[in-house]
């Protein structure tokens, strides 16, 4: 994103006005993350941030509320004392109604005194944290009160989930597209914004080992896992209609997928490294709806144990139905019908209440040609992995094969390694500082265009639609692996899943 292109300078004067000011996202995300910019020198000298929702607030309960969560989320704790009140000052709130129009009225006021005061024109940025039902009407009232005239100066930015289905993503981006041009709208994936995801690009076109044996010459396939612990919590209400394909493998995991698949771009221009990313979506083989339970596998989390405590069983959370079919564990095995990956299985799988979290790529090299050394030898010869440890410890590593130390030849396996935390001083910034200030800087690499989020709709619509049709789910102990018939999705090739390391 904007840090490749310029990686020092700071936006132009700038006002973000963030829609859902009082929910759970701008409390624990947005405003610590744009605390932790402030802290580090990377705002602008004018710089406001408003709150806008219909929660009884003030100004000082808004600061006060807000401070709590820099308390407890932003990375620059120790700067707080010293800085919170300059920054505190910052931030104001609008107490009103997303449908009213005085609502905009009063925002549009706001604006112009601050551009006033500062004696110029502020980039206006419009952050919806707000669930999606409220998404159009407030882009379309921002655009009523001629809030989004200067297609260079302002920008919306649209939180997920993006579309619930293929038809309703291709509906919404439609009713965006006719309040806005595309070069207005910032779909956020903030997996986009994790450092080690980016750093997926740095690593294959930064390098001139790798991408030469980048293909389905060298690599036999790729597993993508993205693991949590966690459970639902507090989400039930939203999660129980979504299911972990719409929650995590629609976005975040394709997201992964395109930058580890993608050819290499002229420039990191964003249409061009976008254009990139949606090739790989335009070539992923579609899925025939007989085909699902051959390629897909969903399971859904029973009671367990994780990290000795026990946790209850995904019916039995809050907000969940009754005998809730809905997923949350999903594994699908994608085809990408190029040059480069014709032949070259991508395994991607996500869940809920899995033994750890713990976020990777394996790219599984193919065997050697031949096998010199002697049967007995060569039956302990393990295959070349790459892995990308995205996280939580940050990395990348190489399994190889080494002779073990000793009088014969023994084969074992070695690591070559690169933790981010022993090679880099400072620590990796939060998605949210990222994306907050590529928006503020008006750089939409590392946001989604429409024609991404819709592809990667497409690729899961028969996996949804046949996954509606039969309602049998597989149960999975919290604190395993997933189900059963991930196992077997997997296995079914003659592979197996690599059980996720932590990079010592
Ligand atoms: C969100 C999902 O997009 O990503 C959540 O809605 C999930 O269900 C979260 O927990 C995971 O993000 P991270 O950054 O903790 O890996």
């Amino acid at each position: 994103g904007g840090n490749v292109a310029h990686p020092t300078i700071q936006p132009s004067a700038n006002i973000i006005t963030i829609f859902g000011a009082g929910g759970d996202l701008t409390w624990r995300k947005l405003v610590p993350a744009l605390f932790d910019l402030y802290a580090a020198d990377y705002l602008p000298e004018e710089m406001s941030i408003i709150g806008v929702d219909i929660k009884e607030l003030d100004d000082a309960a808004f600061r006060k509320h807000a401070r709590d969560g820099v308390g407890k989320f932003a990375r620059y704790q120790e700067e707080v004392k010293e800085k919170w009140g300059a920054f505190a000052e910052r931030l104001s709130y609008i107490q009103g109604d997303f449908s009213k129009s005085e609502t905009y009225k009063e925002l549009g006021k706001r604006l112009k005194e601050r551009d006033k005061a500062w004696e110029l024109e502020a980039d206006h940025i419009f952050y919806l944290a707000t669930a999606p039902a409220f998404v159009e009407m407030v882009a379309e009232n921002l655009n009523e009160a001629a809030l989004l005239n200067d297609h260079v100066r302002s920008r919306i930015v649209v939180e997920k989930p993006f579309g619930h289905d293929l038809e309703s993503a291709r509906a919404l981006n439609q009713e965006l597209l006719n309040i806005c041009p595309e070069e207005q709208i910032y779909r956020i994936d903030h997996y986009l914004g994790k450092e080690t995801v980016q750093n997926i690009l740095a690593f294959r076109f930064a390098n001139a080992l790798y991408e030469p044996i980048w293909n389905r010459n060298y690599i036999d396939h790729v597993q993508i896992t993205v693991a949590e612990s966690v459970g639902v919590g507090h989400r039930g209400g939203y999660y129980d209609h979504a299911g972990a394909l719409r929650d995590m493998v629609q976005n975040h995991l394709m997201q992964i997928l395109c930058l580890v698949a993608m050819e290499p771009p002229v420039s990191f221009g964003a249409d061009e490294v976008r254009s990139r990313k949606v090739d790989v979506l335009r070539a992923v083989r579609p899925i025939e709806l007989a085909d699902v339970p051959d390629v897909a596998a969903r399971g859904q989390y029973g009671e367990g144990w994780i990290e000795g405590e026990h946790v209850k069983a995904y019916r039995e959370e809050s907000d969940v139905a009754e005998g809730s079919t809905t997923e949350t564990f999903a594994a699908l095995k994608l085809d990408i019908d190029n040059w480069r990956w014709r032949g070259v299985p991508f395994y991607l799988r996500s869940g809920k209440r899995l033994s750890e979290r713990v976020s990777e790529v394996v790219v599984r090299f193919k065997p050697v040609p031949h096998q010199a050394f002697p049967e007995t030898l060569a039956s302990h010869w393990q295959p070349n992995d790459l892995l990308l440890f995205l996280q939580p410890n940050e990395g990348i590593a190489l399994k190889m094969q080494a002779k073990v130390p000793g009088l014969g030849m023994q084969l074992g396996g070695v690591n070559m390694a690169f933790s981010y935390k022993d090679a880099f001083e400072s620590a990796s910034p939060e998605a949210y500082e990222t994306l907050l200030l590529d928006a503020m800087r008006g750089d939409a690499t590392l946001f989604m265009r429409s024609d991404q989020v819709e592809k990667a709709w497409e690729i899961v619509m028969p996996v949804l639609e046949y996954w509606q049709q039969s309602r049998e789910i597989g149960r999975y102990d919290a604190g395993m692996w997933g189900p059963d018939s991930a196992t077997e999705l997997i296995a079914r090739d003659g592979r197996s899943w690599v059980r996720p390391r932590q990079l010592e």
